[in-house]
């Protein structure tokens, strides 16, 4: 595994293992889980080389967030892309990503303001223009996403499309601890008490799920039993329990497959995101059910 700290280091192995075959690519901010691990996965059983970076990029942090906190383990970090047989970590310093009085930045329109946007200004701005930067450097063929974040995965595709970048975005499913929660980096500032109670996101969604599955179609109803559970939880400090379609994330008034219900909000300081993409499945199980075995 060759760690690769400038633009040019990067670029030169890039053309080198293109000549191979397709190359992968796995962007995060470092602090690692299983979370990232799984799309380094995805990447390697799809790739001949693969390549992650590390950068906590300061542009998609406000004023008041945790950009100077943000958990940083770079050593051990590497020992678990080496353990998954990634070929290339590029983990470039602040300043070679952003060269002094940047003026060009990409800007996502509408999109900026939906979910996180909402209470996050900057962020997609900030997420839009690293991940240009990221991939103008990298040059990847495929590059891999979560659908932690759902309504990164839906800018990063608008990006691609309108900026005509010769990238394969791939969405791979969200990873949980045992008892539900969304594994995210930020886990690790959850005191024991909040980490019980941050289930509460995931119960929700699967409770919004399964009244969608019995035939709740009703955006305002299935709103309505998901923010009876979320506010039955003190410590959360809802942030939105957004229904929205997955390209355009506006919100909508009827549910359909399809359908991303988000969710966000504080446990403390600490912001958790979770979301769900509604499916029938179980209920053309309930229609349609396996014959008896006789
Ligand atoms: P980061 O939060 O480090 O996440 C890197 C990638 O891992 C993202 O695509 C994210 O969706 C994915 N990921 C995180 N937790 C996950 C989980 N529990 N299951 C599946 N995938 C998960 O997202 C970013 O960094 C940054 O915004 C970045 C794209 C690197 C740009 O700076």
């Amino acid at each position: 595994m060759k760690l690769l700290r400038s633009i040019a280091e990067m670029r030169s192995a890039s053309r080198e293992a293109r000549a191979k075959g397709a190359l992968g690519f796995v962007p995060t901010m470092g602090a690692l889980h299983q979370g990232h691990l799984s799309l380094v996965r995805a990447a390697r059983a799809q790739c001949s080389t693969v390549a992650a970076s590390i950068f906590v990029n300061p542009t998609q942090f406000g004023p008041n967030e945790d950009f100077k906190r943000y958990p940083r383990d770079l050593e051990q970090d590497c020992k678990l892309l080496h353990a998954e047989n990634v070929d290339l970590v590029f983990v470039p310093s602040a300043e070679e990503m952003y060269p002094a009085g940047p003026t060009t930045f990409v800007e996502v329109g509408e999109l900026a303001n939906k979910l996180c946007g909402r209470s996050r200004s900057g962020h997609f701005r900030g997420v839009a223009t690293v991940v240009a930067k990221l991939f103008n450097i990298v040059a990847p063929d495929r590059a891999y996403f979560g659908q932690k974040d759902a309504a990164q995965v839906t800018i990063i595709r608008k990006l691609v499309r309108d900026l005509h970048f010769p990238v394969e975005i791939v969405a791979c499913p969200i990873v949980r601890e045992s008892d539900g929660l969304a594994m995210s980096s930020r886990n690790a500032y959850l005191d024991p008490a909040q980490r019980k109670q941050a289930v509460v996101l995931q119960h929700t969604l699967v409770r919004i799920q399964r009244l969608f599955q019995q035939g709740q179609r009703s955006v305002a109803q299935l709103t309505s039993a998901g923010q009876q559970m979320l506010t039955a939880e003190p410590a959360l400090k809802l942030d939105y329990l957004e229904f929205v379609d997955q390209e355009t994330l506006d919100p909508l008034s009827t549910a359909a497959p399809g359908t991303l219900v988000a969710v966000a909000g504080f446990f403390g300081s600490t912001r958790l995101i979770d979301n769900v993409i509604l499916q029938q499945e179980a209920q053309l199980l309930e229609t349609n059910p396996l014959p008896e075995r006789k």
